[in-house]
């Protein structure tokens, strides 16, 4: 069957606090109670688990997959090759290719190593293609500096340290078919003739109620990487919405409903897709309002924790299957 997961907020041990994880008690227990997969919201990206060249730093990380196995949960990794969130001693360094290959291979070996048996799937290779369908070859330092082949080597390597792990190429909008999923589908049909170890494609899930449509589309486009062969996910779902004086109306979180269960019920359509992710699941520790200005309520729960429509329409979708 398929597996229902959440992100576990996660990341301020940069700076003075803690993570909403291991601090609030009420939210890690419903982490546990409610999901069965989980995903380090932050806690393993580069510049948290890496924070220098020769030290890393796993204890936030260590903690969500504890926990995990504690609760007999699915833990997915994210992330090893992305253009963001890298530490400053990586985009700001002076390193020849070699060295940034030794770098990239050594940091892959060590994360995915640790983890092995106990991270059941790994977003390798995350948001390389923008929206024109162009892998990203500017902000990403590994395609700038070490060419398109990196890919490919990233994924051996991470089947190399965990060859039991699931590996995903992983991006946002790319739940339809359009020029990114287009460009994601000839990338992995590539790598795969040329028996590249990946075995999965994951749209994120980051839908906007008065930008997209309602979440349809989705079987459709998940269909062509499973006649890959392809397993595929939704990996990081919320919806965000306009907010007037701070606050949902009642149409919007109706409409979000809909939104939500049409990914659900997209995924579940789509042989191989047994995984769906939800990017918090209450607006308390939402990433959106800090991102995007007037924008939130994104989650199925609010802040207090009290069930929107859209935990129900999730519900009503994953009964249907
Ligand atoms: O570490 C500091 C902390 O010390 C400080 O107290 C806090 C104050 O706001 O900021 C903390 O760092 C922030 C961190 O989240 C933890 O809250 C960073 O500034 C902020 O950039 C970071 O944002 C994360 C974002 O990725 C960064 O790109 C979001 O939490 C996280 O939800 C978001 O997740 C991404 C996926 O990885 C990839 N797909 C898109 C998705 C949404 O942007």
């Amino acid at each position: 069957g398929v597996v229902v997961g959440t992100a576990a907020a996660g990341g301020g041990h940069l700076g003075t606090g803690r993570d909403p994880f291991q601090v609030d008690e009420r939210y890690r227990a419903l982490v546990g109670s409610e999901f069965s997969s989980v995903t380090p919201e932050n806690q393993l990206k580069w510049e948290y688990v890496h924070p220098e060249r020769d030290g890393y730093t796993f204890e936030a990380a260590d903690d969500v997959v504890d926990f995990a196995q504690e609760h007999g949960m699915v833990v997915r990794g994210h992330t090893l090759l992305w253009h963001s969130q890298n530490p400053a001693w990586l985009e700001q360094g002076d390193y020849s290719p070699a060295e940034l290959r030794e770098i990239l291979h050594e940091h892959v070996t060590t994360v995915v190593g640790r983890y092995a048996g106990r991270v059941a799937q790994w977003d390798v290779a995350n948001e390389i293609i923008d929206e024109r369908g162009r892998l990203r070859t500017q902000e990403n330092i590994w395609l700038r500096e070490l060419g398109p082949g990196v890919i490919a080597d990233a994924f051996r390597w991470a089947h190399e340290a965990d060859p039991d792990a699931l590996l995903f190429l992983n991006d946002y909008d790319a739940e339809v078919v359009n020029a990114k999923s287009d460009a994601y589908l000839a990338l992995a049909t590539d790598l795969l003739a040329q028996g590249v170890p990946v075995h999965g494609f994951g749209v994120q899930g980051h839908l906007v109620l008065e930008r997209d449509p309602p979440g349809e589309g989705l079987a459709a486009n998940l269909q062509r990487f499973a006649d890959l062969g392809l397993a595929t996910a939704v990996t990081e779902a919320d919806v965000r919405m306009v907010l007037e004086d701070g606050r949902a109306t009642p149409e919007q979180l109706a409409l979000q409903g809909e939104y939500y269960a049409n990914l659900v019920a997209g995924c579940l359509a789509v042989a191989g897709c047994d995984s769906i992710t939800l990017w918090g699941f209450t607006d308390r520790y939402s990433w959106v309002p800090s991102w995007f200005e007037g924008l939130g309520a994104a989650t199925v729960l609010t802040e207090d924790y009290v069930p929107k429509p859209a935990y129900d329409a999730v519900a009503a979708a994953l009964e249907e299957s």
